[in-house]
Order: C-alpha cells, then sequence, then structure tokens
C-alpha cells in the first residue's frame, strides 16, 4: 500500500492540465467518489492495526497534496496565459491595457477650453459656496427674482430677513463673470468652466449638480457682431464646419439684449429628426450684451466699455455631441458606458 501512496503522489507532482476540463476530469480521478483516495481509505480498513498511524497520516498528506495541486492549476486559468508570462519576466513593460479613459464631460470641458484659447480667451474660477452678491445681486437680479427662490437654490445661510447675506451652492458660473470684472481691467476675455447646482429632481434631462461655461468679452466698441462672429467661431469647431446658427431673442436678467443661441442639428443636418423634434434646430445656450448695470456693479466704466456674455451647459454639449439621450449617464461611473470613449482622447 505504501508503494501505491509513493506512485500517486509522483502522478500528482508530475501531472500537467491543459485546460479546465482537463482539470476537473483529475480532480474526479484522484478526489471523487470512486476516486484514488477514496479506494485508499477503503483498503485502508485491512491495514494491521501497528501500521495504521503511518498509513493513515500519508493518505491524509497526499490528500492535501492533491488539493494543493488543484488550486495551484485552477489559479492559473484564472490568469490568463500572457498574464503568466508578465508575471515571470519582471523587465517587461507594464500592461497598457487597463489604462482609464477619459470622462466625457472631460473631453467636452477640454474642448471647450481648447477653441476658445485658440481666439485668446483665458480660464478663470471661482468658488462653488458663493454669496449672494456674486450669484446674484451684481448680475441684476431683482430682489424678488423666482431664481432666488428655495426651490432652485441650495441655500447654506438663508435668512429671509436679511437678503443681502445669504450663502449658497452657485448656480450658474455668471458669478465668476462678476468676479473676473470686479478684480480685473478691460479688456477682459475669459471663459469660466465649472460646477454648478440646482434643487432639481434628477431625471433623464436634469440633475442637482452639473456643468457650466461662462464666456465673457469687454473692451471698447465691442457689439452684437462680435458675438455672433465668436459663436459662429465656436459652434463651427465643436459641431463641424457646416454648422450654422441663429439667435432667437431671451431674457437674462444680466444681459440686454439676450438671446438664446440654436445650432444646426449635428445628427440629421438640419433637415430634421426625432433628436431636433424635427425642427431642424437644437438650443445649446443663453448670451446677450452684458447689461451697463452688471458693469457698473462690478465697477467697471460703462459709458467706456462694452462686452457680451454666454453660458452654456457642458452636459448638454456632450449630450449632443455624443448623442446621449440620459444626462444620469455621466454620473453613474458605468465602465460600459464609460469606456466608449477611450478613443476619444
Ligand atoms: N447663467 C445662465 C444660466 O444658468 C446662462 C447664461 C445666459 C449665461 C446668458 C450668460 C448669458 O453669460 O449671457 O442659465
Amino acid at each position: 500500500m505504501q508503494i501505491k501512496i509513493q506512485k500517486i503522489l509522483e502522478e500528482v507532482t508530475q501531472l500537467n492540465v491543459k485546460n479546465k476540463q482537463e482539470l476537473e476530469e483529475f480532480r474526479v480521478k484522484f478526489l471523487g467518489k470512486k476516486g484514488y483516495i477514496n479506494d485508499l481509505f477503503s483498503e485502508f480498513k485491512n491495514v494491521p492495526s501497528e501500521k495504521r498511524k503511518e498509513i493513515g497520516q500519508k493518505i491524509n498528506n497526499l490528500k492535501i497534496e492533491v488539493q494543493k495541486k488543484i488550486n495551484l492549476l485552477k489559479d492559473s486559468f484564472e490568469n490568463n496565459e500572457e498574464e503568466l508570462e508578465i508575471k515571470k519576466d519582471l523587465t517587461l513593460p507594464v500592461d497598457f491595457e487597463n489604462l482609464g479613459a477619459r470622462h466625457p464631460l472631460s473631453i467636452v470641458y477640454n474642448e471647450i477650453v481648447n477653441i476658445f484659447s485658440r481666439i485668446g480667451f483665458n480660464v478663470s474660477e471661482g468658488p462653488e459656496i458663493e454669496d449672494e452678491w456674486h450669484n446674484f445681486s451684481a448680475l441684476n437680479f431683482p430682489e424678488e427674482h423666482p431664481a432666488r427662490d428655495m426651490q432652485d437654490t441650495f441655500f447654506i445661510e438663508n435668512n429671509p430677513n436679511d437678503i443681502k447675506n445669504q450663502v449658497a451652492l452657485r448656480t450658474h458660473t455668471s458669478c465668476v463673470q462678476a468676479r473676473v470684472m470686479e478684480s480685473s481691467k478691460p479688456p477682459i476675455r475669459t471663459i469660466s468652466p465649472g460646477r454648478v447646482f440646482r434643487n432639481e429632481a434628477i431625471s433623464a434631462r436634469a440633475h442637482c449638480i452639473f456643468h457650466q461655461v461662462e464666456g465673457l468679452y469687454i473692451d471698447k466698441n465691442v457689439s452684437f457682431a462680435d458675438l455672433k462672429q465668436t459663436l459662429l467661431y465656436f459652434a463651427k469647431e465643436m459641431f463641424g464646419e457646416s454648422t450654422k446658427i441663429r439667435f432667437r431673442p431671451s431674457y437674462f436678467p444680466f444681459t440686454e439684449p439676450s438671446a438664446e443661441l440654436d445650432v444646426t442639428c449635428n445628427i440629421c443636418g438640419g433637415k430634421g429628426c426625432n433628436v431636433c423634434k424635427y425642427t431642424g434646430w437644437l438650443e445649446i445656450l443663453g448670451c446677450g450684451m452684458v447689461d451697463p448695470n452688471v458693469l457698473k456693479n462690478c465697477g467697471i466704466d460703462n459709458e467706456k466699455y462694452t462686452g457680451f456674455a454666454f453660458g452654456m451647459g457642458i452636459e448638454r454639449i456632450a449630450m449632443l455631441k455624443y448623442q446621449i439621450n440620459d444626462l444620469r449617464l455621466f454620473f453613474e461611473n458605468d465602465m460600459g458606458f464609460l469606456k466608449q470613449f477611450e478613443s476619444a482622447i
């Protein structure tokens, strides 16, 4: 019996299997009901008592060896063969396959910054926790404006009797234009990308946290024609050379006149489809000439200078560019979704 145990042990150490199926066959052959180990235990009944301890120990050791071998082979199948090679040779270059991909919002964010930096805009930033002055009053929001309402704004300190000293999460990046105007002299050409917050129910089209890019241009003799040309350049760079734009009159407290900008639908080329609701146009941003009151509030001579401003949602631009129909996808960290943008870096 000792010889038999020895032989089985040799077989175990020498054994090599090519795939999971062979490994399973090996397991059944050794550890199965009618396998070698069980056979040995049946024979064990006939072993004379003085040898029992020694032989019993040997069978147990053999069983442990078989189990170890199975685990070892199993591990090697779980890593693929290529990985095994790399583990053996530590001088091989690292595996680049698992490099992360850029988030679609970062891709679009960088693209917007690049497009405007090519025509002389710098990047400015402001705090996400903002005071009432910069988020509302400096921008010409009347005290009773509905955007100040609790339904829209996340207030951090909210005293209804003291409207001047409220602190909130900024509801737009327009407050950065107020800060830039207060702290620098014209000419000003800046874009301000960043996170903004609104007390909205989360849905496919809205989120309580999203991103905007604000644009501001202040100098002598800036006119609506400059605004038009700048945004036409942006639309063509972002959505393609054949893109056309149109302005629709609108209202914002901080611009006069105000407009909303549409671009020709980049999916149907303006012919009409379900994305543009068969209009051929997609709304992408709000804009206008900076209201002289805002210039004055921020310490800029509104007799000498004029300017334009615009603001756009980064999520909206990314959704149009990549044809994404649910805004929540940007925040879910689903690898299947994010991996699609690897090649867009
Ligand atoms: N702040 C506006 C918003 O959050 C966007 C906007 C519109 C910004 C017009 C501007 C502008 O600078 O001129 O909806």
